[in-house]
């Protein structure tokens, strides 16, 4: 089932971290860039429908956190999830977190969640403004979402503070330009609608790694904060800056909501309403909003993924190819060759690998079939 794509990929993503302990085999995933306060996180929690980042002004991501959504319904005959606002969603349905350094640990409290990304952001970034390469794997299972794998990487920033280190700015940069570009990497270009678009950070960043934008997706945040009688109608409509894959428009909590502890579903909620009776955006009002765009990224995800199927293939047969010499130099050196308990852990490791990316090819050759 073409479905199950994503949550396979979610799987060897997990595995190849666990083992090899970096993305050396290029998996599909969309990768969210911008400036710093262009509105990253709350698009994340937007999309999620949960409050589960941390929060706080300068830089708050400091380690790349790769988020994988995954729905935890049957697929409807009509194949819509219902949205946590709608009548249909029920809210006693389970949703949980889990966190790939803290295994079997179900989170069902998201506060907590955000207090374990900021703990062991410092665990590791340390206690200062500094940032590290090393990423958090967060899963989160929900009737509510759709099956996406989203990174959110530390924002965009031209300015250190504090104790940061001079050269932030490059370190952040370098980070970024690491995961897209990477020739299976997504991204997701966050603009906010209230600065001038060829100054978006993000964009920028974008076309120097993928200048025909063919996988590059704009989101347009803060519509609600354009200067009266402005819009971004032509932005939105694709005449303005070319992208394959075109500008979805989505207006988040702003800093006050958020103070006032508007909900997310409340602000899903205002969110419909803004596009239905804007003068400038009622007429593709369906094609705008969170909603939209969480289908919208699941659907480019899986076509993404299909397209892609038969290169990660042959590069998870290249590497099955490697792990067999290395199992067999083992094997030469005479260590564990014999008996499994004296066997290295880097040789069960591998051999881990080799089952798993077997399965792994029989699951995707039945997929393609
Ligand atoms: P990040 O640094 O890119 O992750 O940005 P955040 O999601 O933390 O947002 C930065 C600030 O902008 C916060 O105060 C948000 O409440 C506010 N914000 C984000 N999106 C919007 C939006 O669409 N409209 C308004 N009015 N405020 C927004
Ligand atoms: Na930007
Ligand atoms: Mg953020």
């Amino acid at each position: 089932m073409l479905d199950d794509l994503i949550p396979l990929v979610n799987k060897l993503q997990d595995i190849v971290f666990n083992t090899i302990g970096s993305d050396t085999i290029d998996l599909p995933q969309i990768v969210v860039v911008g400036s710093q306060s262009s509105g990253k996180s709350s698009v994340l929690e937007n999309i999620v429908g949960r409050d589960f980042l941390p929060r706080g002004s300068g830089i708050v991501t400091r380690r790349p956190l790769i988020l994988q959504l995954i729905n935890t319904c049957p697929p409807t005959a009509s194949d819509d999830i219902p949205p946590p606002h709608s009548a249909a969603a029920v809210h006693e349905e389970p949703e949980w977190a889990e966190f790939l350094h803290l295994p079997g640990r179900r989170y069902n409290d998201f506060a907590e969640v955000r207090r374990e990304i900021e703990t062991e952001t410092s665990r590791i970034a340390g206690l200062n403004k500094g940032i590290n390469r090393l990423p958090i794997n967060l899963k989160i299972y929900s009737p509510h979402v759709l099956n996406l794998t989203l990174v959110d990487l530390p924002g965009l920033t031209k300015i250190p503070i504090g104790d940061q280190p001079t050269d932030i700015e490059k370190q952040v940069r370098n980070l970024i330009v690491e995961y897209i570009a990477k020739p299976n990497s997504i991204i997701l270009a966050v603009t906010p609608a209230n600065i001038d678009l060829v100054n978006s950070e993000g964009l920028k960043l974008a076309r120097q790694v993928d200048p025909s934008g063919k996988r590059t997706i704009g989101v347009l945040t803060k519509l609600d904060l354009m200067d009266q009688g402005t819009n971004a109608l032509e932005i939105l409509s694709g005449r303005v800056y070319p992208l394959k894959l075109g500008f979805i428009g989505v207006v988040n909590r702003s800093q006050h909501d958020i103070q006032a502890n508007k909900s997310l579903p409340d602000a899903l909620r205002s969110e419909e309403d803004f596009f239905r009776h804007h003068p400038a955006y009622r007429n593709i009002a369906h094609r705008c909003g969170t909603q939209y765009l969480a289908k919208s990224l699941n659907q480019i995800l899986m076509a993404h993924i299909r397209e892609r199927l038969p290169d990660i293939k042959a590069r998870l047969n290249t590497l099955m190819g490697q792990t067999q010499q290395e199992l067999a130099a083992y094997g030469d050196h005479g260590v564990g060759a014999v008996a499994g308990t004296t066997q290295p852990k880097g040789l069960r490791i591998l051999q881990l690998m080799t089952r798993f990316s077997n399965n792994f090819i029989a699951s995707i050759d039945g997929t393609l079939s």
